[in-house]
């Protein structure tokens, strides 16, 4: 008899972020110089949040946690793999995903490793979960993308310091005879490394280097809009489905137009994006499952549906993944 094929699906979503907003006027009021309107036109951000100085990344990541295993009916101790996907961990060691496994209080030896694919990261982590529990070794993972970027933007750098905002979003990821995940894709491709960049490192106690995010913006705007609309294509195919199947795209939130022009390059209506970036700006790794958690909590995405998950970040990194939720 043939053992029953094992897929992943999602069980549970959660998010969280930090502090109350912080609009594009205050921005202006810490004396940034900048306007609501020049945000607001360029990129659809209105808010942000930004962590306080003692929160970290794995802070971040408990909390989203906590409300992914919820609502998965799930407890911590059911969890036997842990991913976060992050570029701005706690620690340069141990991992992020190590001390989330702490901060939860898992005391049975779950694997724990963080994913460093930047705005990308959660669509590899979600990659690398299924196949981990495909494959039969694993049956309950956490995924978790979770963010502090404020700690690597030049506050002076008016041309990227509006751009982000820290926040997590996790999901439960469980071994099932239905699907869950139809396909995934990832990518990368290094020769773009200087594109988007926090170009620094720390040695012999000092950061060599620029700690700072830098970016060119344009160059970055081109390429993800080609790329995430080339990659969509892919995990459909390898699915045999078809545009007009997919309920709900939810891509990286990194900025209204490349979401508008990504859509209309894919021919999904704008109506079918998941668009949450007004309220928390580029929240890089969590930006997805942020986005994810808004809409099934909001009662948008619903149990059945189809969903395109898919993400760019510095690198360039990109991926996407085709779902039934
Ligand atoms: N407020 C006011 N004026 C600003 C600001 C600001 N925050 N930032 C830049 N400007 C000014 C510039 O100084 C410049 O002025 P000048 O014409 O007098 O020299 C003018 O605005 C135009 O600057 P550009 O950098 O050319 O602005 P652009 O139209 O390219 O918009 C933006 C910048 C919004 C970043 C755009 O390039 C973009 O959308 N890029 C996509 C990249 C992105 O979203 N990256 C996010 C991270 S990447 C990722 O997540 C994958």
């Amino acid at each position: 008899m043939n053992s029953p094929i094992v897929c992943s699906r999602i069980t549970g979503t959660g998010s969280y972020l930090p502090g109350n907003p912080v609009s594009n006027n205050d921005l202006v009021a810490r004396g940034i110089d900048t306007s609501d309107s020049w945000i607001v036109e360029r990129t659809g951000i209105r808010y942000r949040h930004l962590a306080s100085e003692q929160t970290s990344a794995s802070d971040l990541a408990l909390e989203a946690s906590l409300r992914a295993i919820q609502a998965a009916g799930r407890v911590p101790a059911d969890i036997d793999l842990i991913i976060v996907a992050t570029s701005t961990p706690d620690f340069v060691f141990p991992s992020s995903a190590a001390l989330l496994q702490n901060k939860l209080g898992i005391k049975n030896g779950a694997a724990a490793f963080d994913v460093q694919a930047v705005c990308s990261g959660f669509v590899y982590g979600l990659t690398i979960a299924d196949k981990f529990i495909r494959s039969g070794s694993h049956r309950c993972a956490l995924v978790v993308g979770a963010e502090v970027f404020s700690r690597i933007l030049d506050w002076n750098d008016r041309g990227t310091c509006v751009l982000f905002g820290d926040g997590a979003g996790a999901v439960v990821l469980e071994a099932s005879s239905d699907p869950g995940i139809l396909a995934t894709a990832v990518h990368a491709d290094g020769s773009y490394s200087e594109i988007l960049s926090v170009p620094g490192q720390v040695s012999g106690g000092r950061v060599i280097g620029s700690p700072f995010l830098q970016m060119d913006g344009q160059a970055v705007f081109k390429f993800a809009v080609k790329i995430l609309a080339e990659v969509a294509h892919e995990v459909l195919h390898a699915s045999g489905m078809n545009v007009t199947q997919i309920d709900w795209l939810i891509p990286h939130q990194a900025n209204i137009r490349i979401l508008q022009a990504t859509a209309k390059k894919l021919g999904v209506p704008l109506e079918k994006a998941i668009i949450t970036v007004e309220r928390h700006g580029n929240t890089s790794a969590a930006s997805i499952p942020l986005a994810l958690d808004d809409a099934v909590r909001g009662g948008r995405v619903k149990r059945g549906d189809t969903l395109l998950l898919e993400g760019i970040g510095g690198g360039f990194t990109w991926g996407a993944t085709l779902l039934r939720f």
